[in-house]
Formats: C-alpha cells, sequence, structure tokens
C-alpha cells in the first residue's frame, strides 16, 4: 500500500509508540487523527505536527474503555478527514491482579472494552467502506505477552490473545479485497508502560538484561510493513523466535514463574489499574520513567510523593516473607516435543555456560543468581533458535 496522501486514525497517540507512530506517519504525507483520554498532550502532539509544516490533526479526547465510544470515535474521524484509510487500534493497557481474585469484575471487563471491543467496533465501523473502495490497512497493536502467561498479568494476556485472534481472523477474511491486516506484537519497547511493569510481580528480574526497543524504530518497522503488506510485526526481533514457538515461550514462562515464587502471593486481593489515569502506584511508576527513573527497585518503592524508599524490596503485589510454594522439578519432562525437548536443553546448555565461563559471577546457588543465569540464557536461547530452526518459521 503506498501511505502517501493517505488517511489515518491512532489510538492511543498520547503517550508511546501511538506518539512515534502519529509523528512518523505525518513524516511520510499521511494525515492523522490522534485520540487518547489526556486532550492537552494530543493538542500538545497536533502544535508539534503542525509545526513541521504538515496539515494538523484531527484532535479525539475519548476514554475507549467505555462501551459505544469507539464507533463515535469512527463517525467523529470520518466526518473530519472524509475517510479513514488506516485505522491503528495502538491504545492500551493492563489490570494486575490474581485471577482468583479479579474475575470478572468491572475492572477486567473495562480493560477488554478498551484492548478487544473497542478495536473491534472501531474496525466494524470503517472496514466495510475500506472494501468498498478496495483499498486500506487495519494496523492492530497487541503484546508478545500473549504467549508468555505471567501471574497478575492474566486479564491483560487474555485481552491481547483475542485481539490477536481477531486479527488473524480478520486478515484471512479480506484477502483479496485490497484492505491488509497487519498486527503489530511488541514486546518490551521503552514507553511510559515500561515504569508500571516494574510493578509486576516478578517481571522485572524475569526481563532483566532484555533491551526495551525504541517507539520510533518501531514505528518506522510498522511503516516499512504497512508498503509490503506484512502480516506480523514482532519487535524487538530478538521476540520473533519467541512468537514463533509460543510453546516454548510459555514453558519457559512457567519455569521462570516457579523460580521467582517468592514474589508471588496468590492471598493478596488488590487489583491495580494501570496507565496514565490508573491507580496511585502505577502512575507514579510512570511519571518516574518519564522523568528517566529506570531502576525497577526504586520504580516499585516510589512513596506518595513519588521518591523511592528503601523499604519494601520486593514488587507490589509481594509482601516481605510471602512463603515461596515448593519448586518444581527441573527435569524435562517426558511429554515434551523434540522442538520443546530441545529448547530445554539448549537452555540448560547455555545456563551452565554461562555459569562456568562469565569470569566474576557468583556461582548460580541463589535463587536470584540462578534466575539472571536463566533470563541471560532465555535470551540467547531465542537467539540460538534463531539459527537453528528453518527459515520459514520466522518470516512473519
Ligand atoms: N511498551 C511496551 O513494552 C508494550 C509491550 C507490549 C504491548 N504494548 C502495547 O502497545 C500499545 C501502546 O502502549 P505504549 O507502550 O505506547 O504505552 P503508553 O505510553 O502507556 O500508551 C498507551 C496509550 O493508550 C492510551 N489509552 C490508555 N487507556 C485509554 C483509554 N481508556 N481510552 C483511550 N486511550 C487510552 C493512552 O492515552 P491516555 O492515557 O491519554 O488515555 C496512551 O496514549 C498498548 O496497546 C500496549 O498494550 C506495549
Amino acid at each position: 500500500m503506498d501511505i502517501t496522501g493517505t488517511r489515518a486514525l491512532i489510538t492511543g497517540a498520547s503517550s508511546g509508540i501511538g506518539r512515534s507512530l502519529a509523528l512518523a506517519l505525518t513524516r511520510e504525507g499521511v494525515l492523522v487523527a490522534i485520540a487518547a483520554r489526556r486532550g492537552e498532550l494530543l493538542d500538545g502532539l497536533a502544535d508539534e505536527i503542525e509545526s513541521t509544516g504538515a496539515p494538523r490533526p484531527a484532535v479525539f479526547a475519548a476514554d475507549l474503555s467505555k462501551r459505544g465510544v469507539a464507533r463515535d470515535l469512527a463517525s467523529s474521524a470520518v466526518r473530519a478527514m472524509g475517510a479513514v484509510d488506516i485505522l491503528i487500534n495502538n491504545a492500551g493497557a493492563a489490570v494486575g491482579g490474581y485471577q482468583a481474585v479479579i474475575g470478572d469484575r468491572e475492572e477486567a471487563r473495562d480493560l477488554f472494552e478498551l484492548n478487544v471491543w473497542s478495536p473491534a467496533a472501531l474496525t466494524a465501523a470503517l472496514v466495510p467502506v475500506m472494501r468498498r473502495r478496495g483499498t486500506g490497512a487495519v494496523v492492530n497493536v497487541t503484546s508478545a505477552m500473549q504467549v508468555m502467561p505471567w501471574p497478575t498479568m492474566g486479564s491483560y494476556m487474555a485481552s491481547k490473545a483475542a485481539l490477536g485472534c481477531h486479527t488473524q481472523t480478520l486478515r484471512l477474511e479480506l484477502r483479496g479485497t485490497g484492505v491488509h491486516v497487519m498486527e503489530v506484537i511488541p514486546g518490551p519497547v521503552a514507553t511510559p508502560m515500561q515504569g508500571e511493569s516494574a510493578l509486576i510481580p516478578g517481571l522485572a528480574r524475569a526481563a532483566k538484561g532484555i533491551k526495551p526497543g525504541s517507539p520510533d524504530e518501531l514505528a518506522q518497522l510498522v511503516i516499512r510493513a504497512l508498503g509490503r503488506n506484512v502480516a506480523q510485526v514482532v519487535y524487538p526481533r530478538l521476540l520473533r523466535a519467541t512468537y514463533a514457538v509460543p510453546a516454548i515461550a510459555r514453558r519457559f514462562s512457567a519455569r521462570q514463574a516457579a523460580r521467582l515464587a517468592t514474589e508471588f502471593d496468590p492471598n493478596d486481593e488488590r487489583v491495580v489499574l494501570s496507565g496514565s489515569q490508573g491507580d496511585d502506584l502505577s502512575r507514579r511508576a510512570r511519571e518516574a520513567w518519564e522523568r528517566g527513573e529506570r531502576d525497577p527497585r526504586r520504580l516499585q518503592t516510589l512513596n506518595a510523593s513519588g521518591r523511592a524508599e528503601r523499604r519494601c524490596p520486593n514488587a507490589l503485589w509481594a509482601p516481605v516473607g510471602a512463603t515461596a510454594p515448593q519448586r518444581q522439578s527441573e527435569q524435562v519432562e517426558p511429554g515434551l516435543n523434540s522442538p520443546d525437548r530441545r529448547s530445554v536443553t539448549i537452555l540448560n546448555e547455555l545456563a551452565l555456560c554461562s555459569q562456568n565461563q562469565e569470569e566474576g559471577a557468583p556461582a548460580a546457588t541463589s535463587d536470584l543468581s540462578k534466575f539472571d543465569v536463566a533470563s541471560r540464557c532465555f535470551q540467547a536461547g531465542c537467539r540460538g533458535f534463531e539459527s537453528r530452526l528453518p527459515l520459514s518459521a520466522f518470516l512473519c
């Protein structure tokens, strides 16, 4: 698709990936309409875009966690621009909480409204016209976490997996119509959401050593992919293997969660909303991240005035002294299929290499040091899979 001169509606453009996409698309000659809740940030972005000589974007302050708002947004965008050629469903947030606590509470339902039903409503409102015109694109931003289950993140992962399924189905349904459907699957990307990720029990340690990607680079990849009718963009690239072989990712997640068992407390009844209008802790972590704070332990211990405190070394849901469930066996289970068995073997080999070869590294006797080794190995293992598996597995 040649995107020059087209019109795009981007949700979640007040921050992070959506903001980078709006700027990058504008540079390519796309007229954009931008939506999110924080109208003042959208106005600022519109000023910035206008100052480059590009047409001023239409701005829509909209809360997409409310039913019906997405359809109104679609009508408003069409009124403002004449039509929408590219729909980018990027707005998203998370809710943290143990599954047995969160159940189907309003917070989880609102999350599905934002992450699943609003993109679906925008699609239903805008795609029929794209089809009739024989051209257009729908870009849905999901998450690599859809293949990496993690305690307290069930609602977020389920919502992103649902959006992923909607996207893949839509692509099949629109084959041959001229309407391009793409799923963007980010792993860690350096946006304020990363500040909140530090609050998720164990996740900072699980992701230790993985360098978050850049939202600007991701925006460039999306633009290139739009030009080539690519079905999926997985970013950072290291995660392509993880996404292509989800069984391995799931099993590895489970092992990490078992190793980090002391971080979890399923008796904790808190439900924590993420996002710019989420709970205090989430907002403090986002704001500190925006001010440049990157240390997960400091992000986890911010007090009401936004300063890191010394107490409470564990993550949000993990009070000090939480009892650790019994560690799972480290043996490879007999039922594993061969790629999975090979992957575990590679990871085990890499773990031993890391232990033996890293000069000055502590012996992996504590949970933390063992975990650090495993984390490094997971990344190295992904690179190993990329070189061992057939190239076709990674042609997304
Ligand atoms: N960064 C990562 O590591 C990562 C990884 C995997 C997936 N993702 C996905 O990437 C997408 C963009 O996230 P990001 O990393 O750029 O995070 P971000 O900086 O927090 O941006 C999220 C955007 O969504 C908007 N939004 C949130 N709740 C909304 C609501 N109820 N109604 C309307 N807009 C809402 C926010 O605007 P307001 O707050 O102004 O409403 C903001 O513009 C999300 O779907 C996220 O799930 C990100």
